[in-house]
């Protein structure tokens, strides 16, 4: 195993590490996959420039942490994950993930990094609640959501445009008590 470069929240088989513009590049081929970005919000095409400006942006941000999804055993970048629009006085925020790197799907590094996510939003920014959106089809997700303890809340029916079809989005949601009650259970 080599040293962990920067790492500012660490898990078992992850590290999560703040995101530096050596990582354009690598993030690149992600955003513009269309299997990755069947399951984004965002669609538009990205290029390096793009890449750039959201890694600056990120760390000028008061209401957002975005951070990168690393390897321990060979530090290698496999994603990014952020908690959006935090509300500061509602104590509440939007949990995003994305794992580029489809030959690391289905590991467990989904859930892990869901944990370590929401463990930092209660236990050191004090939130609430973490909530986020996640279409019907996106079985993988929805699976790694709940064995990090979210549960389903609501249906937005037919918010989803995609391939020809409208799907629904399923509103999940993560209270402070919930994660306290299970917090020690492992994944
Ligand atoms: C969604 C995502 C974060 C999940 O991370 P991951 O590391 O692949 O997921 P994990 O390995 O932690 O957990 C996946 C779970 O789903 C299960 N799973 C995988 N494919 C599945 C399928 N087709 N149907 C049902 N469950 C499935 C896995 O078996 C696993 O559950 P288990 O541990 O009980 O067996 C990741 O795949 C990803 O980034 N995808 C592309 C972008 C994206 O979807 N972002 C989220 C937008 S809301």
């Amino acid at each position: 195993m080599q040293g962990m470069k920067n790492p500012f929240l660490v898990g078992e088989k992850i590290y999560l590490r703040p995101l530096e513009r050596d990582g354009a590049p690598t993030l690149l081929p992600w955003v513009n996959d269309p299997d990755v970005i069947a399951n984004l919000i965002m669609y538009t095409p990205k290029n390096l420039q793009s890449e750039l400006e959201f890694i600056e942006r990120a760390y000028k941000s008061d209401t957002e942490i975005i951070l990168g999804i690393a390897l321990k055993a060979d530090d290698k970048l496999i994603g990014t994950t952020g908690l959006h629009r935090i509300d500061w006085k509602n104590r509440n925020c939007l949990f995003g993930i994305l794992i580029g790197d489809k030959t690391e799907w289905g590991k467990g590094y989904g859930a892990e990094t869901t944990h370590l996510m929401v463990s930092y939003a209660f236990e050191t920014l004090g939130m609430h609640r973490v909530w986020l959106h996640v279409y019907e089809y996106n079985h993988r997700g929805i699976r790694a959501y709940e064995k990090a303890g979210f549960v389903r809340e609501g249906v937005l029916r037919q918010a989803r445009y995609h391939n020809g079809e409208f799907y629904d989005v399923i509103v999940m949601g993560l209270l402070r008590s919930e994660w306290e009650a299970r917090r020690h259970t492992t994944l």
